[in-house]
């Protein structure tokens, strides 16, 4: 399918200009016209805009003397107040000691799990000349709550915390990026980097693209060939790599200190011909094809009818699974146009099935539709303005049986299309994605049939057939990923392209302070 949409893509880049619509937030007066940077009071300036802001009063000083309260009793909270201090020391300067015990003046953490208001991530921010008090029910929403403070504090020295108060939770329970490390392989302390950029924007999932084509990225014990000899090269033939288990666990391990839960994908029954390299058995010809470092898709599959298929299939989730604290297991399940639809539902049933048996809960790429959704498997749509309606039908009422949705259109939150013309990465087949573009559409309303109530969240994955350095990544990600971090946590009533595209723009010289190489989009009023 890829290929076709690739040579449609040339066609929708020369019409992106006219079909593009904007359900929300749109000023279609305003489209063309490049607003010019006009610096948002500070709690405008707040990425993703929070729920409720009320700024006033006094604000609170930071000064030599600051000290971070962290109450007593929750090892928890002092490891967040830690973390936050370890934040804040760099661009205010100051040596912000983490203390026990609540009373005084200070920056101080409360937990206070009656605030039923506050929700699961919710939390409350109030500054005022004694102190900067954050509140949450839960820890996610106290690591939440400093994060916000985070940006309210001056981008270099010490300063002010405006007087204000901010009542804040989010739209959507699942905010996600992907990285996909099997096209180009990316290692651990890469994708902590990434999730360090990311959780500081309330991003709270980060699914990881483990197997493909391409390579194969994590150590199976009983099947140790899929790493050692699949997990070897990559697109163009680099050296490849792939993750020990220990690598692994790091990685889960971080993600959850910033409360991001991490989705391992392994891809089936296509997108596989690393493993297919690996093991001639799980070829219907029990012939093992060669490694594979192009960029086609679509050519390979699992053999179907043959139950050491299974026994693969089985062995490597129950393993993904004991590494997994998460409740989400991805079994790909996307353009698996080398396998026959009777037999992509066979398979699916099966690949969903041993999910279940290891209590996961099945996410799968929205052609899971065409075959049969185990009861609460997650779809997650990819499709674009120009997908067939009768996919779209089969999602809509698929969500109509109750299965919730993980919205990742890519004409607007594939990180790997293109800006615009002139980007040198990237692929184009779902058009050129400028930022306003990516930012500019409500997943409540995206998909017509899909309600809000079925749409579990968004996410914005970054496939890497073009990407394969850290300043790649960082360029095709930022900063579309934030649009996507704002959809997901804002209310849609924030949702306006001329207010988040001010904001966006002073975040620009926090990207720079934190070293991140954005792509300075000419849609957006940069400082
Ligand atoms: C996909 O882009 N093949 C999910």
């Amino acid at each position: 399918m890829r290929r076709v949409l690739r040579a449609l893509g040339v066609l929708l880049i020369l019409t992106a200009a006219v079909s593009c619509t904007e359900p929300s937030g749109a000023d279609d007066a305003k489209s063309g016209e490049l607003l010019r940077h006009a610096e948002p009071p500070p709690y405008e300036r707040i990425l993703p805009a929070p729920a409720a802001v009320r700024p006033g009063g006094a604000g609170y000083r930071l000064v030599p003397g600051t000290v971070i309260r962290t109450g007593t009793g929750s090892e928890e909270v002092r490891q967040i107040g830690e973390r936050l201090a370890e934040q804040l020391r760099g661009p205010s300067g100051l040596p912000l000691p983490v203390v026990d015990g609540g009373a005084g003046d200070g920056i101080l953490l409360r937990l206070d799990e009656s605030a039923a208001e506050l929700a699961e991530e919710g939390y409350r921010l109030e500054s005022t000349a004694a102190a900067v008090t954050l509140t949450a029910r839960t820890p996610a929403g106290l690591f939440y709550a400093g994060q916000t403070l985070r940006q309210l504090v001056p981008a270099s020295g010490a300063g002010e915390v405006p007087g204000g108060t901010v009542a804040d939770r989010p739209r959507f329970a699942y905010r996600g990026a992907m990285i996909d490390i099997a096209r180009h392989y990316f290692t651990v302390p890469q994708v902590k980097r990434y999730l360090d950029q990311l959780a500081q924007y309330k991003i709270n999932k980060l699914h990881v693209h483990l197997t493909d084509d391409q390579g194969w990225r994590l150590a199976v014990d009983s099947w140790p060939r899929l790493a050692e000899y699949g997990g070897v090269g990559g697109v163009g033939g680099g050296p490849g790599g792939h993750w020990t288990k220990d690598d692994y666990r790091e990685l889960v391990e971080y993600a959850a200190e910033r409360y991001v839960e991490v989705v391992p994908e392994i891809d089936m029954p296509g997108h596989t011909n690393a493993a297919l390299a690996s093991y001639p058995e799980l070829n219907c010809d029990g012939k093992a094809p060669d490694r594979y470092t192009g960029i086609k898709v679509g050519f390979s599959s699992l053999c179907v009818s043959k139950e050491v298929t299974y026994e693969f299939v089985e062995d490597v989730l129950r393993e993904l699974a004991a590494l997994t604290p998460g409740r989400y297991l991805h079994i790909g399940g996307d353009e698996a146009h080398a396998t026959p639809a009777a037999d992509y539902a066979a398979f699916m049933k099966r690949a969903q099935e041993a999910v279940a048996g290891q209590g996961k809960t099945v996410v799968a790429w929205h052609q899971l539709a065409a075959a049969e959704p185990a009861p609460g498997a997650v779809l997650q749509w990819w499709g674009h303005d120009k997908t067939p309606a009768a996919e779209r039908d089969r999602v809509a009422a698929a969500a109509k049986a109750g299965h919730r949705l993980i919205l990742s259109p890519a004409d607007r939150a594939y990180l790997d299309m293109k800006y615009d013309k002139d980007t040198a990465l990237g692929l184009a087949w779902a058009g050129h994605v400028p930022v306003r573009r990516s930012y500019a559409w409500d997943p409540g309303t995206h998909l017509a049939g899909v309600p809000e109530s079925a749409v579990l969240g968004v996410e914005a994955p970054l496939w890497t057939e073009t990407i394969a350095t850290r300043a790649d990544l960082e360029l095709m990600a930022f900063p579309r990923v934030l649009g996507i971090a704002e959809l997901g946590w804002s209310p849609a009533a924030k949702l306006d392209w001329a207010a988040y595209s001010q904001r966006l723009a002073s975040h620009g010289p926090r990207l720079t302070a934190q070293d991140i190489g954005y792509f300075r989009a000419p849609d957006v009023p940069w400082p």
